[in-house]
C-alpha cells in the first residue's frame, strides 16, 4: 500500500525544504514526497530513497524519473552502508491494528517500536554533523520518543508542532549531542546499555575491546560523581581492583568491559570450591580498600557491584597481590562513584554482613557451604 501524502507528510516536507542538506536518506519514502522535496534544492545532489515495501520501491522506480533519486527496498538501514547528512523519516507512528496489517501506519503493538528501532541505530548512518528530519503524533508517546533520543546520546529541537482532530503532530530535528560527537572519535559501535540513578552507561568498541562509558546524568543533581570514580579507579586500578580505567574527560569515564556475572547468579551456578575461591577474592580485594581508608559503600548489598569475571589473564593475576585467584574467575568489583576517604572503612564488615544476610546464606547452604562470618573476616587479610 502506498502512503498518499497527509498533514504529516506536508509538515515534514516543509523542514525538509528550509533544513535538508548534503547526502540525504530518505527512509520510508512511500510517494516519494520528502525525497521528491529534497531533490529540488540545489545544495542536494543525492537521494536514497528506501522502503520495506517491494511494491512502494516498484511503483516509485516505474513512475519517478529524477536522476537525483535511487530507490531500494531495505527495512529501515538493512541495505544501507553509508553515513548521511540528512536522514528523513516519516515513520509508521500507530499503534498496530490488529484487524487492519498496513505498514503504512503500524508502527508496533505500542506505535513507537519502529521508531525506537530506528533510533537505536541511527547513530551509525550520520555524519557527525548530520540532522534527522522526522514526525510523530501525540498518539505515539512523546515522552517515549523523547527517552529513545536521549538513550542514544542525540538530542533534539521541536522545529513545528500542529494539532489536527484528536491528535498533535510534532516535527523534530535530531541531532548527535556534543557528548556522542566526542566520544565517536575513539569508540565505535556505541550502545545504550543501562541508566543508573546517576549515570548512564553505553557499551562500544575500543581498539577491538569491548568496553562501558560511564556517564553523568543530564538531570542527575549530584556532583563530581564521575570525577569521583575516575580518582578512585586510578588509584585502585594500581592494586588490580576494578575495571580497567582506559581514559577519561570532564563529562564520561571509558573502562573495560567485565565479561561476567553478579554475584549471586554466580553462588547460584557454581560448585562449592569456586564461591570459596570468589567470595575469599572479594574479601581479600576489599581488605586492600579497607587499608587505604577508603569506603566504597554499598558493600552491604553489591548484587550488581560484583561481577564475576569469565577468565583472568596469569599476567593479572601475578602483578596482582590478591589471593584467591583462579585462572577461570576472578571478582571485579564495580561503581566507585560514592568511594570516599574515612577513618573507619566498612567494606569488609559490609561484605560480611550481605553473605551472612539471611538471602545469600540460605543460597550458600545449599552448597553446603556454612557461614563462618568472624573467620570470614579474618581470611580477608590473609
Ligand atoms: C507514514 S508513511 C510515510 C510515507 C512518506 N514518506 C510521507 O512522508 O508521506 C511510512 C512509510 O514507511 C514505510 N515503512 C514502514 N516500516 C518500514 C521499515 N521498517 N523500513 C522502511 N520503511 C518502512 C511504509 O511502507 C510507508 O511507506
Amino acid at each position: 500500500m502506498i502512503y498518499k501524502p497527509r498533514e504529516d507528510s506536508r509538515l515534514l516536507a516543509k523542514q525538509v525544504r528550509k533544513h535538508a542538506f548534503g547526502l540525504v536518506l530518505d527512509i520510508g519514502t512511500g510517494s516519494a514526497i520528502q525525497a521528491l522535496e529534497a531533490a529540488k534544492k540545489k545544495n542536494i545532489k543525492k537521494v536514497i530513497a528506501v522502503d520495506i515495501q517491494k511494491e512502494v520501491i516498484e511503483h516509485c522506480k516505474k513512475n519517478i524519473n529524477n536522476k537525483k533519486i535511487s530507490f531500494l527496498e531495505s527495512d529501515l538501514f538493512s541495505k544501507i552502508n553509508k553515513k548521511f547528512n540528512t536522514i528523513i523519516f516519516n515513520p509508521p507512528y500507530l499503534p498496530e491494528d490488529l484487524r487492519l496489517k498496513d505498514l503504512t501506519l503500524d508502527g508496533g503493538k505500542k506505535g513507537y517500536e519502529v521508531i525506537e528501532r530506528f533510533l537505536n541505530d541511527v547513530n551509525n548512518y550520520l555524519k557527525p554533523n548530520g540532522i534527522i528530519l522526522t514526525v510523530f503524533s501525540s498518539l505515539t508517546k512523546k515522552d517515549k520518543i523523547d527517552g529513545f533520543i536521549e538513550k542514544n546520546l542525540l538530542k533534539y529541537k521541536e522545529l513545528d508542532k500542529k494539532h489536527i482532530f484528536f491528535e498533535d503532530l510534532y516535527v523534530y530535528q535530531i541531532k548527535k549531542s556534543e557528548l556522542l560527537k566526542k566520544l565517536e572519535k575513539k569508540i565505535k559501535d556505541i550502545n545504550y546499555f543501562t541508566k543508573g540513578h546517576r549515570g548512564i552507561l553505553f557499551t562500544g568498541n575500543y581498539k577491538n575491546k569491548k568496553i562501558v562509558v560511564k556517564a553523568k546524568l543530564p538531570e542527575s543533581k549530584a556532583v563530581g560523581r564521575i570525577q569521583n570514580e575516575i580518582k578512585y579507579l586510578r588509584i585502585l586500578n594500581k592494586k588490580n581492583i576494578g575495571p580497567r580505567l582506559l581514559f577519561y574527560n570532564k563529562d564520561f569515564l571509558v573502562y573495560e568491559f567485565v565479561e561476567g556475572s553478579f554475584i549471586v547468579d554466580y553462588i547460584k551456578d557454581n560448585d562449592k570450591n569456586k564461591i570459596i575461591k570468589v567470595l575469599k577474592n572479594v574479601f581479600n580485594q576489599l581488605y586492600i580498600i579497607d587499608k587505604l581508608m577508603v569506603d566504597k559503600e554499598e558493600m552491604h548489598h553489591p548484587l550488581k557491584h560484583v561481577i564475576i569475571g569469565k577468565k583472568i589473564t596469569l599476567l593479572d593475576a601475578k602483578k596482582s597481590k590478591i589471593s584467591g585467584i583462579s585462572k577461570t574467575a576472578k571478582a571485579v568489583l564495580i561503581d566507585f562513584e560514592r568511594c570516599h576517604k574515612t577513618k573507619k572503612p566498612k567494606n569488609v564488615t559490609q561484605f560480611g554482613d550481605f553473605i551472612s544476610s539471611r538471602y545469600v546464606s540460605s543460597i550458600l547452604k545449599n552448597k553446603k557451604i556454612k557461614i563462618n562470618k568472624k573467620r570470614m573476616i579474618e581470611l580477608a587479610k590473609t
